[in-house]
C-alpha cells in the first residue's frame, strides 16, 4: 500500500510531480492562459478584496496565495480560521472569502466560512475532497486533485494547493484589473515545468546525506522572505510535527527584531532563497553565521554566491520565484522526514495529532 516506501509521508512527497500534474492539467492553455472550467473569465470582476481562511499547512498555502495576489495588485488578507471565529473580519458584498482546506472538514475553517457567509460574503472552497462539507457549504469549489493523503503531515496537498491558488489568483487578477500582468506568462510557464522540476529536486536531493547534522540540536530556525516566508513557516511546522524537536519559522527580516537573541552555535538555520530579494536574505545569513549558527541554504543550483555564503546547500532548479518556493519546500519536507526517520519517530501518525481536526 505504501508503494515500497517506508512511510506514507515519503510516498506522498514522491507523488508530488503526479499530483501537480493533475492540479494544473487542462487549466493552463498552450498559449499560457488560465482555463478554470468552474470559473470562466469575468467570474470575479466584482471582487474588491479577497479573504483567505485556513488552518495549519493550509494557512501557509493561503499566505503564499496572498503574496501572489498582492503581486498582481489584488488586496488579500489571510486569517487563521480559529481566530476568525473569535474575531471575524468585516466583509462587504465585494469580499470573496476563500476557504483553503485539504480535507474540507476542519471545524474551525467550516465555522469561519459559515460566519462569513452569514455576513453576506461570497464563499469559495479550495479543497482536495469532492463532496466534503466545505465544498458543499461554499458557493463554489475548486478542487486541487492531489489524491488521498494518508500521512498526518500534509505534503503533496500543500504543493497542489499553492499551484491551484496561483491559477485562481491569475483568474481573479485578470477579472478585477481587466488586464494580464506581464509576469503571468513566466509564472504559468514555471507552473507547467513544476512537476518535472519537483521530480529533479527529489532525484538529486542531498537531504538524506545531511540529515545526521540536524539531530540533537537546540533548535532549528527556518527563514525566508516573499513566498519564502510561508515556506519557512510550513517547513518549521513540518519539522516540529514529525521530529518533535523545536523549530520556528520567521520572516527573514524579523530575525533582528527579537529571535536573533536565541541564535547560538547550537541553532541550525535553514534559509530559503527564491530569486527575489536574495541579497537581503544573504545579509540575514551573515547575521546568524556571525553568531556561530550553521546555515543551510536552499536556492537555485546556479547561484554560487549563495552556496559560498552558507555551510550547506540544498539545490533546486532555477525557475520563477513562486515555483522556487515550492521546490525549496520539497527539499525541506525531505529534511524533516529524514531527521524524523533517524530519530525513529511515528512519522505517519505523530503523537497528539489527527489528520482531520473536527473539533474547535
Ligand atoms: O484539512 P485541512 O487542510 O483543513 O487541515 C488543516 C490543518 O489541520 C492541517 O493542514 C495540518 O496543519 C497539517 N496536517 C500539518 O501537516
Amino acid at each position: 500500500q505504501r508503494g515500497g516506501f517506508d512511510h506514507y509521508m515519503l510516498k506522498e512527497i514522491n507523488e508530488q510531480p503526479a499530483a501537480l500534474d493533475r492540479a494544473i492539467k487542462g487549466r493552463i492553455t498552450d498559449d499560457k492562459d488560465v482555463h478554470l472550467e468552474e470559473f470562466p473569465p469575468g467570474t470575479f470582476e466584482d471582487v474588491g478584496v479577497v479573504h483567505l481562511l485556513a488552518c495549519g499547512t493550509s494557512y501557509h498555502a493561503a499566505l503564499y496565495a496572498q503574496q501572489i495576489l498582492a503581486d498582481r495588485g489584488i488586496p488579500a488578507q489571510v486569517f487563521s480560521a480559529g481566530e476568525y471565529t473569535t474575531t471575524p473580519a468585516p466583509v462587504t458584498d465585494d469580499t470573496l472569502v476563500v476557504a483553503v482546506t485539504q480535507s474540507g472538514e476542519t471545524a474551525d475553517t467550516l465555522s469561519s466560512i459559515r460566519i462569513a457567509a452569514d455576513r453576506g460574503a461570497r464563499t469559495l472552497a479550495v479543497t482536495n475532497v469532492i463532496g466534503s462539507t466545505a465544498a458543499r457549504v461554499c458557493d463554489d469549489a475548486l478542487f486541487i486533485r492531489a489524491g488521498p493523503e494518508i500521512g498526518v503531515a500534509a505534503t503533496k496537498t500543500f504543493s497542489s494547493q499553492v499551484a491551484v491558488l496561483a491559477l485562481l489568483a491569475e483568474r481573479i487578477a485578470e477579472d478585477v484589473t481587466g488586464a494580464v500582468d506581464p509576469d503571468r506568462e513566466a509564472l504559468l510557464a514555471a507552473l507547467t515545468e513544476l512537476p518535472g522540476h519537483v521530480e529533479q529536486t527529489l532525484n538529486q536531493s542531498s537531504a538524506e546525506a545531511l540529515a545526521t547534522q540536524f539531530i540533537n540540536r537546540d533548535e532549528q530556525f527556518f527563514i525566508g522572505r516573499g513566498v519564502g516566508y510561508p515556506v519557512a513557516l510550513e517547513s518549521a511546522l513540518k519539522f516540529k510535527e514529525i521530529t518533535y524537536e523545536h523549530a520556528e519559522g520567521f520572516a527573514a527580516g524579523e530575525l533582528k527584531h527579537g529571535p536573533l537573541a536565541l541564535v547560538t552555535s547550537d541553532t541550525t538555520v535553514f534559509a530559503v532563497f527564491t530569486g527575489r530579494h536574495d541579497e537581503k536574505t544573504l545579509k540575514n545569513v551573515e547575521e546568524v553565521r556571525s553568531r556561530g549558527a550553521p546555515v543551510v541554504a536552499i536556492a537555485a543550483g546556479t547561484d554560487h554566491e549563495i552556496a559560498e555564503a552558507a555551510d550547506e546547500f540544498l539545490s533546486i532548479p532555477e525557475t520563477h520565484p513562486v515555483a522556487a518556493g515550492l521546490l525549496a519546500n520539497v527539499q525541506l519536507q525531505l529534511v524533516s522526514y529524514r531527521v524524523a526517520d533517524l530519530l525513529g519517530r511515528s512519522i505517519d501518525k505523530p503523537r497528539n495529532l489527527a489528520k482531520s481536526v473536527t473539533v474547535e
